[in-house]
């Protein structure tokens, strides 16, 4: 752990950096909480991936997870696009490997491919639109109703949708992850009993029991923004554990309990890449200007247009933040 002061030290050196360099520092909601403090923007994937398109900026750093700086590449060709550690991968992400979904795109010809934004470009390069959690009910609902879809490459996500929307035309990527698959439902009841009055607010990409089980279900944005008007005191957030921060701050007299994971020993519910990105890291990404983010000019194009599709639809129906 850094020292506090040191820690002072080093925020400071890099919203210096920031300025001089005509730089913009992106958060996602699950990043440490000294880093939330720092940036610029804090958001949720789709947030980052609107503000990315906002930015006039030079340089943007993003302070998440490896997909998020190539949308945000993706969006700005010609801007430097760091992210302070190129290891900060998804394990959602890393389950659908390219060679493997061309080949189960061609088991359902005729079908319009929806991808979540936790996606590699080559995914994105092979998808029709890309939807975040907080955007994946209309876009699928943008669809008529007899559109065939396979959508990727979240099961828990695809098959929530599948329930709320009643299409039976869609087909599921089986891709999942690591922290949202692993939160206990048998665990989480215990704490229930302990705190009856608490609600259970859950993220899309938990597995079904939890869903059923959850007083709300929706993005990170949508957990936080339910969090505030909602009128209880109490909530058990099955989520990664970053978001906690922002859920505090705005509502300091309330009660954040984190749901448990399966295995406790295991820090879950930290999402061990989100947490991979630290206060110098971003300091030495920024004063040597790496990790910048490459990407093949026919891959890039290509994956701008469902990420931009994405984007007019979010617009169009209100999702701007
Ligand atoms: P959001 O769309 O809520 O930002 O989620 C991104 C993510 O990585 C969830 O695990
Ligand atoms: Fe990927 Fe899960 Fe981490 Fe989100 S929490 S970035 S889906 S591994």
């Amino acid at each position: 752990m850094i020292p506090f002061v040191d820690k002072e030290k080093i925020s400071e050196k890099i919203r210096k950096l920031l300025k001089d360099k005509n730089a913009v520092l992106l958060a996602h909601y699950y990043q440490n909480p000294e880093i939330q403090e720092i940036a610029d923007f804090v958001g949720d994937s789709l947030v980052l991936a609107q503000k990315a398109v906002e930015t006039d900026a030079k340089i943007i750093v993003l302070a998440g997870v490896y997909f998020m700086a190539e949308t945000a590449k993706i969006l700005n060709p010609s801007r430097k696009v760091l992210i302070p550690d190129p290891e900060a991968g998804c394990s959602l992400a890393d389950s659908c490997p390219v060679d493997d979904f061309i080949a189960f795109k061609k088991r359902y010809p005729g079908h319009t491919v929806i991808s979540y934004v936790n996606t590699s470009a080559e995914i994105k390069k092979e998808t029709d639109i890309i939807c975040t959690s907080s955007n994946a009910l209309s876009i699928v609902n943008s669809l008529p109703k007899e559109e065939k879809i396979i959508f990727a490459p979240d099961r828990n996500l695809g098959n929530y949708i599948k329930r709320l929307t009643g299409r039976e035309n869609m087909v599921i990527w089986d891709g999942a992850c690591h922290v949202h698959e692993e939160f206990s439902l048998e665990k989480i009841l215990e704490l229930k009993k302990l705190h009856p009055e608490a609600k259970i607010l859950a993220h899309p990409e938990c597995k079904k029991p939890i869903l059923i089980a959850a007083d709300y279900i929706g993005s990170t944005k949508a957990l936080l923004d339910f969090s505030q008007k909602d009128e209880s005191s109490v909530y058990i957030v099955a989520t990664e554990s970053g978001i906690l921060y922002q859920m505090k701050k705005a509502s300091p007299h309330k009660t954040f309990i984190p749901a448990p994971p399966i295995d406790s020993s295991c820090g879950c519910n930290d999402c061990r890449f989100m947490k991979m990105i630290t206060l110098e890291k971003i300091l030495t990404s920024l004063e040597e200007e790496k990790y910048a983010i490459e990407i093949d000019e026919k891959i890039r194009a290509a994956a701008e247009i469902p990420i931009r599709r994405m984007l007019d639809i979010s617009s169009r129906s209100g999702l701007i933040r």
